[in-house]
């Protein structure tokens, strides 16, 4: 990925800074983005160290349009171009459908849903207006297409940025040949999702039971695939998407 530029939003922890990683080992130069500058420049720290590629980070707040626009100007004068998009950035918490207030789901809504969008069309209009055939991946969850019983923000935010990934692989693969996939992770341990999760050791077994494969995900794993789809390797896959969970998600009947 030398002379490659990716952009990966909620890149200063958790799976994005793995992501990260793994573009600067293989030489790409690589955005973050955050809320907190702090974690952003340790982050960048730990990342630069990880291979030839370069890192720089930004701050800012999917939720706004204005900053995603800045977002896409550093990078262009940083690096000269963007390459690939990882719509990482999340926003999550557990809660019972009937007691999540308002502006509980609207935060995740905006976070998750309008976040994603606002930096697909922004990226996605500097590609069109340079006739540049990028690619972006969005990183859902399995409750996308399932229940997601006690995340019911989330779930349907996730279940909108599966249908945007289809929706605008067509429509962009069409026009512009731009490519977009989607990464469904299950547990994966060093997240922050795994985290909420894991509050009680009862909790941390239940998870565990529910995996065929008796373990969490490594990050380094969703980061392999991450690499993979933005790969040539991949030059034809388009509107799909990868679930790494273990096996998670089928597993309805456990024997
Ligand atoms: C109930 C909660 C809550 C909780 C926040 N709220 N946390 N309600 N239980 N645990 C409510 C608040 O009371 C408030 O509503 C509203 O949500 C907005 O909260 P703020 O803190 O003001 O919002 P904000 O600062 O914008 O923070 C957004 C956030 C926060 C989503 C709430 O958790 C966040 O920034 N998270 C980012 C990191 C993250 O969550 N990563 C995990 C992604 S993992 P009121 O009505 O009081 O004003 C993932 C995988 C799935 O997605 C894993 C399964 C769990």
């Amino acid at each position: 990925m030398r002379n490659k530029t990716v952009i990966v939003t909620g890149g200063s922890n958790g799976m994005g800074k793995f992501m990260a990683k793994r573009f600067v080992e293989e030489g790409a130069n690589v955005l973050i983005t955050g809320r907190t500058e702090e974690t952003l420049s340790t982050a960048k720290q730990e990342i630069e160290i990880s291979g030839s590629g370069n890192v720089e980070y930004f701050v800012m707040d999917v939720r706004k349009p204005d900053q995603v626009a800045n977002m896409v100007e550093l990078s262009i004068s940083k690096f000269g171009q963007i390459d690939h998009l990882i719509n990482n950035a999340a926003g999550n918490f557990i809660s019972p459908a009937e007691k999540l207030s308002v502006n509980g789901w609207n935060s995740v809504i905006d976070i998750v849903l309008n976040g994603t969008f606002y930096c697909s069309k922004e990226v996605g209009n500097y590609w069109i207006n340079n006739e540049w055939k990028g690619s972006i991946i969005n990183i859902v969850a399995t409750y996308a297409w399932n229940a997601g019983a006690g995340v019911i923000h989330s779930a349907a935010a996730k279940a909108g940025v599966l249908s945007m990934t289809r929706t605008l692989a067509v429509e962009w693969g069409t026009k512009y040949g731009i490519r977009v996939n989607a990464i469904a992770p299950g547990p994966i341990e060093r997240t922050g999702g795994a985290e909420k999760l894991f509050l009680s050791e009862e909790a941390a077994q239940r998870t565990l039971d529910s995996v065929p494969l008796h373990r969490l995900g490594k990050p380094e794993e969703i980061a392999g695939v991450a690499h993979f789809l933005c790969s040539d390797n991949a030059g034809y896959i388009n509107g799909e998407v990868i679930t790494m969970d273990g096996g998670q998600w089928l597993n309805k009947h456990p024997f």
